[in-house]
């Protein structure tokens, strides 16, 4: 059986001190939970998670990771550094740094690599614009975005890799996918897996929606039968909001 993963994603959210008392307020609220928790801060707070989260099931995250191991790469944060501060796992590809910071399929490709190659597990994030949906793009977009983010990246390697479907038109929007279009289009993603690595790794991949998932939807998102877990946004950052998601 696959565990289920639920994934806070905070982006550019939190003080040092906000994130000590979101951690542990969250704590009791999330400590039965069946599936892998995880809440991936801002780089700057991550010793503060770590440590306001020891002891309990919450693991932390980072949101991006520069390919090269040291350098002249101003603004940037290299594997080593996360692997350091125990970060468990780490966003590449979010459809933010996409739209806003110029990441490429190859650059999302370079970062998912180097981070394996550390030690860190991925979730790396793929989706559509919804004028790529509208033009019947979605699949073809997928496929790409799929199959360049894995390029050179071993079955071995694979088992430590989370995709995130996050459709673009969906994500603080309030819009979600249907559960029915969230699967299917997770499908489409496994089926490029299958191609790659053969069918069982199609099928054992972890695959989380992302994308206005809130307390309301998550139970239905999560009972699909294509879905094994969530990338949360908006209400990754209220505790008892998040606690909801994560006892869906
Ligand atoms: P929202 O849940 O705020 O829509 O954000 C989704 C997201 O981008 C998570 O990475």
């Amino acid at each position: 059986m696959k565990r289920p993963i639920i994934a806070g994603n905070w982006k550019m959210n939190k003080t040092n001190a906000e994130t000590k008392e979101f951690i542990a307020q969250l704590r009791p609220l999330v400590k039965d939970a069946q599936c892998e928790v995880v809440c991936c801060v801002p780089f700057t707070n991550i010793v503060t998670a770590r440590k306001a989260a020891r002891g309990s099931n919450i693991q932390i995250g980072a949101q991006n990771v520069h390919w090269a191991e040291s350098g002249a790469f101003t603004g940037e944060i290299s594997a080593a550094m996360l692997k350091e501060l125990k970060v468990k796992y780490v966003l590449t590809g979010h459809s933010e740094r996409r739209q806003y910071f110029g990441e490429t399929d190859q650059t999302v490709n370079l970062r998912t690599k180097a981070a394996l190659k550390a030690g860190l597990k991925v979730i790396v994030c793929v989706g559509e614009t919804l004028s790529q949906r509208e033009e019947s793009k979605t699949a073809e977009v997928l496929t790409t975005q799929t199959i360049e983010a894995l390029k050179d990246i071993t079955k071995q390697e694979l088992k430590r890799v989370v995709i995130a479907y996050e459709p673009v038109w969906a994500i603080g929007t309030g819009k979600t996918a249907t559960a029915q279009d969230a699967n299917d289009t997770i499908k489409i993603i496994r089926r490029v897996i299958r191609k790659l690595y053969g069918r069982a790794s199609g099928t054992s991949i972890r695959i989380q929606y992302g994308g206005s998932m809130n307390p309301k939807n998550a139970s239905e998102l999560m009972s699909m039968p294509l879905i094994d877990g969530g990338l949360i946004g908006g209400a990754s950052l209220n505790a008892e909001d998040f606690a909801k998601v994560v006892n869906y």
